[in-house]
C-alpha cells in the first residue's frame, strides 16, 4: 500500500530575499511519515522546509511553495491508496513576485502587499485530480473545532478530519505534543494528547483500519 504525505509550511517568495510562511514545524506529518514508513508502506513525503531530518524509508519530494506542492501532489497521488494532508500551507501569495529587493520608500511609513489565494490542494485532489482513495485532512482550529472540522470534512469531500485546537499553546504547531480529534461522516472520536510520535502511529492504525473496512 502506497501512502502520500504532504507536511510543514510552504513558503511564498515576495522578492529575492523574502517570503511569507507560517509556524508550522512539520513534526506531525513527519511522524506520521515515520509511522507508516515503519508498518511497511510506501511513503510518498511531499514536505515544504523543515528543519527535520527525513525520516528512514520514505521517498522525499521537497517543494517551497503551495504551487509546487499542488504539482507534486498531482503528480504522485494517483499511484497512492492512503492520502493524508498534514502541511500548513499558505492560504494567499504575493500577487506580484518582485524580481529585485522591495526597497524602502524614503517618504512612506506604510507597505501595502497585494496577495492573491493559493490554490486548495486538499480541495482539489477528488474533483481535479479524480482521486478516489482514502482522503485524510487536518483541520487547525482555535474556535468551534468539531463543527468547523465537520463543516471541511463535507467542503473537501475527505473520509477523515483530524482535528486540533491551534488556540492551546501548550500543544499543536512547534509542540512535540498534540491532542487530536478523528471525524468521519458518522462518528467524532478522541485520540487524546500525546507525542506526535505516538499520535502518528495511531493515525497510521485508523488509517490502514478505515481503508480495509471500505473493501
Ligand atoms: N490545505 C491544502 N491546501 C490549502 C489549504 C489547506 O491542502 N491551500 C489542507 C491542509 O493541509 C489541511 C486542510 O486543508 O489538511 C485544512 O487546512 P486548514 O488550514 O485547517 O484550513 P483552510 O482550508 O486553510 O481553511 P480556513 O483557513 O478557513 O480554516
Amino acid at each position: 500500500m502506497t501512502l502520500l504525505i504532504t507536511a510543514g509550511p510552504t513558503r511564498e517568495p515576495l522578492d529575492p530575499v523574502r517570503y511569507l510562511s507560517n509556524q508550522s514545524s512539520g513534526k506531525m506529518g513527519y511522524a506520521v511519515a515515520a509511522a507508516a514508513a515503519q508498518e511497511g508502506l510506501r511513503v510518498i513525503l511531499i514536505s515544504g522546509p523543515t528543519n527535520l531530518d527525513i525520516p528512514d524509508g520514505v521517498d522525499y519530494i521537497p517543494v517551497e511553495t503551495a504551487q509546487e506542492m499542488y504539482q507534486a501532489v498531482q503528480s504522485w497521488i494517483g499511484k497512492c491508496e492512503i492520502a493524508i494532508f498534514a502541511a500548513a500551507v499558505a492560504d494567499f501569495r504575493a500577487a506580484n513576485y518582485a524580481e529585485q529587493k522591495i526597497k524602502k520608500d524614503p517618504a512612506q511609513d506604510t507597505l501595502t502587499l497585494e496577495l492573491v489565494k493559493n490554490v486548495d490542494i486538499l480541495g482539489s485532489v477528488r474533483k481535479d485530480f479524480g482521486y478516489t482513495g482514502l482522503l485524510v485532512g487536518f483541520a487547525a482550529e482555535t474556535e468551534n473545532v468539531l463543527a468547523n472540522a465537520r463543516a471541511k470534512l463535507l467542503r473537501k469531500d475527505c473520509d477523515l478530519i483530524l482535528a486540533n485546537d491551534v488556540s492551546n499553546k501548550e500543544i499543536g504547531f512547534n509542540s512535540d505534543q498534540n491532542a487530536l480529534h478523528l471525524i468521519t461522516a458518522e462518528k467524532e472520536e478522541s485520540l487524546g494528547q500525546h507525542s506526535k510520535e505516538h499520535l502518528g502511529k495511531l493515525i497510521i492504525q485508523k488509517c490502514v483500519k478505515y481503508r480495509e473496512d471500505q473493501d
